[in-house]
């Protein structure tokens, strides 16, 4: 995915843009670009090939006044990242200027036929023919840039966010959705768009989320307009902002990573907050749609990389409290493996940032078949949170770091609760689960506070390990997906490959690959299968290999038997994933700082994956 930023206003437009950039540089880091339209009516196009800081340095010397303009910052589809294939993307006669987030998919039609009529590209991009159309369709239909860009968009089929500016309009700003979110901001004297509402925050807590199939008309000093691509008038709902500044900085920590992993005891204490309520769970998601929830046979997780771990936990807790079977999708697989989903099924997406393209296919497939969607979501107003039936946000603040892991903790915790609330009201817990493991889920953040103490440890442990070349992470029941999360924190940030598995499975294979170079990280606190995880540590063992345990304080067995331990607190074995889970982040970090590695922003990598 990509990130956008677009400001009319009175001021200069370019601090803003830039700052802007920043706060969505989790977005994609290849590349990035402005374009502003100065008070001479001039477009000054700036693009540099990395991240928003190269921008900066090839900007300052160069003209960049000017009160309107857009930016972007690029997660590269289509064509490599350089300068030619950064954002903003400009029409050929020099006028118009794009940004988009999203894919064109007919974009190879729409080239050839252009090049037909005399059109040449720069760039390899499937943006730039969208620029390139609507000059073509100004030009040829002599319409105003409006309507060649509501016929550039009939042409098109994709998923997309654009905003785009013309020389010959000097005071307008157009945006358009259609699957990629845009958010506007309305402030006293200026407009503001952007991928998500952290480069307005600033500014104002006045925002308009724009919907799929809407167009903005922003022009300056005016009211804002939507319509349609019909053209029809849209209802402007003007939502309230609750997003500090502050949340969106590093607040002292060297990275978002750290700071997000040691803000857990706050997330959770916030994911919580009002959900349990004396003795018993409240969701208003579930209360509000009993029926549903009593009249369901069979719940449908769908979700991507560390949301669909979470699901694989929601699952266990599901099935064990509420009693309904549960299956767990990858979305991906899902939405194309022509899915039986039945009318009383109950479909819960999970995504942090509610943008996830395969996620949202599925859900539209779900609804497609008549299921009800439950969202757990993090970003509110986000794309899968509207669309969606009903749902739980899980009230962790912004994620920043490109590798989730408040966002986790809080999937887990939602999911825990969201077990409970469905079990009370199917009558299949009784009151005095109900009650012990209510208080036990409000323990989490003092639980949480002293797993972080293991911090210290956990960078000198780090240094032994910090040149290894893969990674075994073994767990069992509940914490198997905290293993496949572990194991994916480790790769996605230090680039060690690392596997997860369950314990049990190791002796089918992964036992072969075990010799003093392979490290095993062993999640194996105090629960019903301690004494197979035991001997799971002694086969490691035997083979040469070295053994990091995660345990449960006091643990002297496994304390004699591996190379190192990392000790957590007591916790319900359903809820240890969200305890267990933070020495494993700790372990990635640091592992990864040793390493040299960008942690908030790793190779390759979007913190949110728009695109199929
Ligand atoms: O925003 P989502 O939760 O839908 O994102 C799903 C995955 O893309 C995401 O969890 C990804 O695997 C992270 N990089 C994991 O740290």
């Amino acid at each position: 995915m990509c990130g956008i930023v677009g400001y009319i206003g009175n001021s200069d437009s370019y601090p803003v843009l830039v700052k802007g950039l920043h706060r969505l540089e989790y977005r994609g880091y290849d590349s990035a670009g402005v374009a502003i339209l100065n008070a001479c009516g001039e477009l000054h196009t700036y693009k540099a090939k990395g991240k928003v800081e190269d921008l900066e340095r090839f900007c300052c010397d160069k003209d960049t006044a000017g009160s309107i303009g857009i930016a972007h910052t690029r997660w590269a589809t289509h064509g490599e990242p350089n300068d030619v294939n950064a954002h903003p993307h400009v029409s050929e006669n020099g006028e118009i200027a794009l940004v988009h987030n999203g894919t064109i998919e007919n974009y190879n039609v729409l080239k050839q036929a252009l090049e037909e009529h005399g059109c040449t590209f720069r760039s390899e991009t499937d943006t730039e023919v969208l620029v390139q159309l609507i000059q073509y369709i100004k030009e040829s239909t002599k319409c105003p840039l409006l309507t060649a860009v509501r016929e550039a968009l009939s042409q098109v089929v994709g998923a997309y966010a654009i905003a785009v500016i013309d020389k010959r309009t000097p005071d307008t700003i157009i945006a358009a959705r259609k699957s990629s979110p845009l958010v506007i901001g309305l402030g006293d004297d200026a407009t503001y768009i952007a991928s998500d509402a952290t480069p307005i925050v600033d500014y104002t807590d006045r925002v308009v989320y724009l919907n799929d199939g809407e167009i903005a008309i922003i022009e300056k000093g005016k009211d804002l307009r939507v319509i349609t691509f019909d053209n029809e008038p849209s209802d402007i709902d003007i939502r309230t902002l609750k997003m500090s500044v502050s949340q969106l900085e590093k607040g002292g920590y060297p990275h978002f990573m750290l700071k997000e992993i040691f803000e857990q005891p706050e997330t959770i204490q916030d994911c919580i907050r009002g959900r349990i309520v004396g003795d018993k769970v409240r969701l208003s998601g579930v209360s509000e749609n009993e029926d549903v929830f009593l009249g369901t046979g069979r719940i449908i997780i769908v979700a991507c990389g560390t949301s669909w771990h979470a699901g694989l936990i929601g699952k266990r807790l599901i099935q064990e409290i509420a009693h309904i079977p549960v299956v767990v999708e990858y979305a991906s697989e899902f939405r194309y493996s022509t899915p039986i989903i039945n009318p009383d099924d109950v479909v819960i997406a999970i995504s942090q940032s509610g943008e996830t393209a395969d996620t949202l296919a599925a859900i539209r497939l779900a609804k497609e078949h008549g299921a009800f969607v439950y969202g757990v979501c993090n970003v509110v107003g986000s794309s899968i949170a509207r669309a969606t039936d009903s749902g739980t946000y899980i009230h962790v603040g912004p994620e920043i770091g490109v590798a989730s892991t408040k966002a986790f903790t809080g999937q887990v915790t939602v999911l825990a609760m969201l077990a409970l609330a469905i079990g009370q009201l199917r009558g299949t817990v009784d009151s005095t689960s109900v009650r012990e493991l209510a208080s036990a889920i409000k323990a989490l953040p003092v639980l949480i506070s002293d797993a972080l103490k293991l911090n210290d440890e956990i960078e000198r442990l780090s240094g032994i390990y910090t040149y290894v070349h893969n990674f075994l992470y073994l767990g069992r029941g509940y914490n198997y997906p905290s293993a496949l999360e572990g194991a994916l924190k480790l790769k996605e940030i230090s680039y060690i490959h690392a596997e997860g598995y369950p314990a049990a499975e190791m002796k089918h294979g992964p036992i072969a690959l075990i010799d003093h170079e392979l490290p095993t990280v062993i999640i194996a606190p105090n629960d019903e299968m301690h004494e197979k995880i035991i001997s799971n540590i002694q086969q490691v063992k035997a083979r040469g290999g070295s053994v990091i345990a995660v345990v449960t304080k006091g643990d002297s067995v496994i304390a004699g038997l591996a190379d190192h331990i990392l000790e957590i607190s007591e916790v319900p074995e359903c809820l240890s994933p969200v305890i267990v889970s933070i020495p494993l982040q700790l372990l990635a970090y640091h592992i990864a700082i040793k390493k040299g590695c960008n942690v908030d922003m790793p190779r390759n990598l979007a913190k949110s994956v728009t695109v199929e």
